[in-house]
């Protein structure tokens, strides 16, 4: 495989939204220039939610302003025009909605139906247009619901499209709590293939199972070539009770580089920036690739 596969880093937004410790401004932006240090040239950054409802994302407009220096693109949550307006104010580029293929989470995380969903992000998509900002749509609960339970691929379909004729430019497919195996992710992406170009999807998956590598495999076997990631696994959703952190980037860089694919990303890099966020949360990186490595720079200090 040499194509070019770009990584989307999550950390600062999926990987951070759901930590009881809470990370201020500061420090969230110090983890953004080390991932980007390492070489990740699009993040996740913040979030324009509800405080009410992630008050870990609080402060999303000085991150925003306070990474506008750095080379990089720049991404941020908005489930509505107010988020999307505040967004803009801080001076957000790109812009990502997020609906849901299942009515259980879609209640539990933006207190709507998906069908409403929809509608509310019209109006977004149109003002994001004549702004000239760009709009990424995600679809949540791809392969398994913490509600609903089974998920079936029509109904990702639908959604993908939706958001597809809206005018989003990419359509990232999350499985949010980790359920998915590589049988079904392949399904999953022929399924959405057939109404939304497989150049456009892009993988988040969480890896609650130990499955997201492997599905992340079945997806690039079918020609995706997009994947959502954070740094050291970190990750989760409050309304996603159970679901562990999003793929380790260390994890898809790794794997990645063995099958020939330059990913441009310094290592050492990242896992320091890993390293460090991870202190300040008071836990060790999820990363099995980050836990390998500190092992061996431990053995050759010794
Ligand atoms: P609601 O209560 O129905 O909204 O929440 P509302 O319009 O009735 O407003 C209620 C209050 O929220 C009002 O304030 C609004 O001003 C305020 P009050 O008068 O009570 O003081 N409000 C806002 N404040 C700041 N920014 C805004 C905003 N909108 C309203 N944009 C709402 C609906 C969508 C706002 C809420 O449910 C919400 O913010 N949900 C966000 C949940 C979230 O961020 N979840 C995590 C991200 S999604 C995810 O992690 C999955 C993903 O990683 C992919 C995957 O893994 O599957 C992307
Ligand atoms: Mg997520």
């Amino acid at each position: 495989m040499s194509e070019v596969v770009r990584i989307i880093e999550m950390g600062p937004r999926d990987g951070l939204q759901n930590e009881r410790t809470p990370i201020g401004v500061a420090a969230r932006i110090a983890f953004i220039e080390a991932v980007v240090a390492a070489g990740l040239t699009t993040i996740e950054v913040g979030a324009f939610v509800s405080p009410k409802a992630i008050p870990q994302m609080v402060g999303s407009d000085e991150v925003l302003r306070g990474v506008s220096r750095l080379a990089g693109e720049f991404h941020v949550l908005v489930p509505n025009l107010k988020g999307y307006e505040a967004a803009r104010a801080a001076g957000a580029k790109v812009v990502s909605v997020f609906a849901a293929a299942s009515e259980g989470f879609s209640r539990a995380n933006i207190n709507c139906s998906i069908a409403e969903s929809i509608e509310r992000f019209r109006p977004v998509v149109a003002r994001a247009e004549a702004d000239g900002v760009r709009v990424r749509g995600y679809v949540s609960c791809v392969l398994g619901c913490p509600y609903d339970g089974e998920i079936k691929p029509q109904a990702v379909v639908d959604v993908a499209k939706a958001l597809w004729d809206l005018g989003c430019y990419e359509i990232s497919l999350g499985d949010t709590i980790g359920v998915g195996t590589p049988a079904k992710a392949r399904e999953l992406l022929r399924a959405v293939a057939g109404a939304v170009p497989i150049a456009t999807l892009a993988m988040h998956f969480h890896d609650t199972y130990g499955q997201a590598l492997a599905n992340l495999y079945a997806g690039l076997e079918e020609g995706a070539r997009t994947i959502d990631a954070a740094a050291g696994g970190l990750g989760g959703c409050p309304f996603a009770p159970g679901a562990t952190g999003n793929v380790a980037t260390e994890d898809v860089v790794y794997m990645l580089e063995g099958l020939g694919v330059a990913t441009g990303i310094d290592m050492t890099k990242l896992v320091a920036a890993t390293n460090a966020i991870s202190d300040q949360l008071g836990r060790k990186p999820a990363s099995r690739v980050v836990a390998a490595l500190n092992a061996k720079s431990r053995r050759a200090a010794n």
